[in-house]
Order: structure tokens, then sequence, then C-alpha cells
């Protein structure tokens, strides 16, 4: 196996694919003519990194990364080195942790990231020797991590969570607990890419407080759900939420019940995504799988549609799941031809979210309830990790 992976850390509480990960480092071994050699990757904390930053580099403090060559000052071509090794990739996965949540990655994407990165280092590249060896280096990692993303043809589907539900628990008390805003938090820390959140015209879950507070607190992405509704619009565009997407409202609903009919509203929602445009808002609209409505919605401007699965994931029988399924791939894959990109969400469970997150044309998924009733039995981040290790075996299933 040229690519040894071990790990001194217990990762049940990282949302990592290890597979994939050595599946990517064997990949860049054999990109970089190296697939003859074999790689140690251990992943540890930060107090094991700290302590090899201090005996071998005498710096002490934990960092993300360390190489250590197997010869170092060895001529690049490899060609004298006594056995088929490259040397050892020391990751902190606490560091990474940290910096997917400032750069607002996914976890697994930034420990590809500092795979290819101390990959590079045991291949003689080095950042720190000069602006020129930054140069030459950076641009290599760009090249790289583009090939590996387009050799798998996707990115992985992002898990966005929207803490409605929260609030609806908090509102049927009326008082001021569970909080969204806390609910928010443990999602991300436990690697959700995105939060959704609802203001609806009636307020019966998220109310003004949640929206203006998240904005100040969501580290990765608010996506502000809305109906095409002038005081709500009013607050989007004072909020600046990172995209919104647009709902059907119905006050006698319990819950969005289709999608939106962009088709007989063109002038409504066009003015809509204009005002937002305005404001550099990138807008979703949540659509059926119709591919009318997606036409309608690009002719629009609309930068994504969020496809509605709601009809897949309540469908009785398999074989009306195996139809309605088809109808959201197909217009998955018509949207992205038309320049459109993906989402998809309503319904999706822990029995049902597989299928989908296998579709290579859906950038990110947005689950509530599932996943918020999941956590009444075994907690928030739990809840959300188990989510979460569904949608990474999904992607895994693409390679
Ligand atoms: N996407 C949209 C547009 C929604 O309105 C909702 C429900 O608020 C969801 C996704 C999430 O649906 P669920 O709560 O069934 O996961």
């Amino acid at each position: 196996m040229p690519t040894n992976l071990k790990s001194h850390c217990d990762l049940a509480s990282f949302s990592v694919n290890i597979k994939k990960l050595q599946h990517d480092s064997d990949w860049l071994l054999q990109e970089c003519n190296v697939q003859d050699y074999n790689v140690n990757i251990l992943l540890v904390n930060d107090p094991e990194i700290q302590a090899l930053n201090k005996r071998y580099r005498d710096k002490n403090k934990p960092t993300n990364v360390l190489s250590f060559p197997f010869a170092d000052g060895a001529d690049e071509s490899l060609q004298h080195l006594p056995v088929k090794e490259l040397g050892d990739i020391i990751i902190s996965v606490e560091s990474a942790l940290r910096e997917s949540l400032e750069y607002g990655q996914t976890f697994q994407e930034r420990m590809t990231w500092l795979v290819v990165h101390g990959m590079l280092h045991l291949l003689g590249y080095d950042h720190e020797r000069s602006r020129k060896a930054e140069k030459i280096m950076f641009s290599k990692e760009k090249e790289l991590l583009g090939k590996l993303n387009q050799n798998r043809r996707i990115k992985m589907a992002k898990l966005a969570i929207n803490v409605d539900h929260v609030a609806t628990i908090r509102e049927a008390r009326g008082i001021m607990e569970p909080d969204p805003v806390t609910a928010a938090a443990i999602c991300e820390l436990a690697g959700a890419s995105g939060i959704v959140i609802h203001l609806r015209e009636d307020r019966r879950h998220i109310q003004d407080r949640d929206v203006y507070l998240l904005r100040e607190t969501i580290k990765t992405k608010m996506n502000l759900e809305m109906g095409a509704n002038k005081e709500i619009i009013q607050i989007a565009l004072d909020v600046q939420p990172d995209m919104v997407t647009l709902v059907p409202e119905k006050r006698a609903e319990l819950t969005t019940e289709g999608g939106l009919d962009v088709v007989s509203q063109m002038k409504k929602i066009g003015k809509v995504i204009n005002k937002m445009d305005k404001e550099n808002i990138p807008v979703s609209i949540f659509a059926d799988p119709d591919i009318k409505q997606l036409k309608a919605a690009k002719e629009l401007g609309a930068t994504f549609v969020e496809l509605h699965t709601g009809r897949y994931c309540d469908a009785l029988t398999e074989d009306e799941q195996a139809r309605e399924f088809e109808l959201i791939a197909v217009a998955a894959e018509e949207a992205v031809n038309m320049g459109l990109r993906v989402n998809a969400g309503h319904g999706l469970n822990y029995q049902n979210t597989e299928p989908i997150a296998c579709l290579e044309t859906i950038e990110e998924l947005s689950i509530g309830h599932a996943i918020i009733a999941h956590s009444v039995f075994v907690g928030l981040d739990q809840a959300v990790k188990e989510m979460l290790a569904i949608v990474n075996r999904a992607e895994y299933a693409l390679l």
C-alpha cells in the first residue's frame, strides 16, 4: 500500500472519510510519478504536533502539517534513495478543524489540502525558501487540487442545516430556549457547511432577533429562506445573508409544500432577484424538478436552484420513489447544463439521503427536520455527524 495512513486520535468526532483521504494520497503519488514510493500519513492532535514542531523546528506551537522527507536534501529525482520511501506527513486534525471553519471549507476539503501540501514538501517543494519557490509550490498545489476534483468529477456535497425546528420548540413555550443561535453553532462545530433559516411572514419559528444574531455568529454560510414578501425582502437586504432561497409561502401550510411557481410570477420574482443582485446576494429558487421552472429561474438570473426532494421522500412504494428520484436526477443534470448551480432538500432523512448525495450534480443538501428530530435522542452534535457520515460515504461511492 503506497499510502500508510494511521491516526493517534479518536476520529469518531471528526467528519472525515479516511478511505477517501487515502485514495487522494495514492492518486497524488501516481500523478507526481512516485507511485512506487511509500508515504506515511499520521493524524495527531495539537499537543503531539506541537512537541514535534518544537523538537525538529524549534517552534513551540501547534501547526497544521509537518513533512519529514525520508532523505532530506536528496536529489529531486529521488533516484539514489536506498529504499522507496518518501517520508512522513504529520497532520493535526485539531488545527485542520479550526482552519476549515476559518476558511469556510469542509473538514474533508481541508484535510485533502493538507495532504497535498505535505506531499509537495516531501517532493522538495518549499514555499518558505523564497518568493519564487512559494509561487511554484502554490501553483502546483492549485493544479493538483484542480485535477483531484476533476478526477472525482465533483466536489463533495455539502450539508447545510435548517435550524427552524429548534425555534419551533422555543416558540411552543414562548420563552428563550432552545435557542437556534446556539443550535447553529453546534451544527457548525460538528461539521455543517452552512446554516439555513426561514423567516416566515407569520414568524411562527425564526424571529427577527434570530436572523440578526445569526448574521453575527454564523461562521460558515447563512442561507435565508424567504417568500417574495416586501417586509422580508427589506430585512434580507439589511441583514445581507450569504444567499437567499426564495420559497412559496402559505400561512396555512405546516411546512413549505412545493416548489416556487416561477413561470406564473416572472415579474415578481425577477424584481426580487434584481434587488438581491444589486447587493451581490446570490439567489436560489426552491423548485420542483420541472424543466419549465428551471428554465424560468435561469432566465431571471438565479444563481442556484434548490430541487424539491419532498415527493421523492414521501413516496410510498419503491417504484414511486425510483420515478421521483429519476425526475430529480434528470432535472439536476439539465439545470447544470443551463449553467445553474444545484442544491436539494426537503424531507431528506437518514434513510433516503444517500442516493441524492450521490448525484454528482448536487452541491449542497438542506436538511432540517430529520436532524433536529434525531438530536432529541442522541444530541445535536451526534445527529449532525451521523448525517455527515452518510453524505461523505455517498461521495466515496462516486470514486
Ligand atoms: N429546503 C427548503 C426550501 C425548505 O423549506 C425546507 C423546510 O424548511 C428544507 C429544505 C428542509 O426540509 P426538512 O426540514 O424536511 O429537512
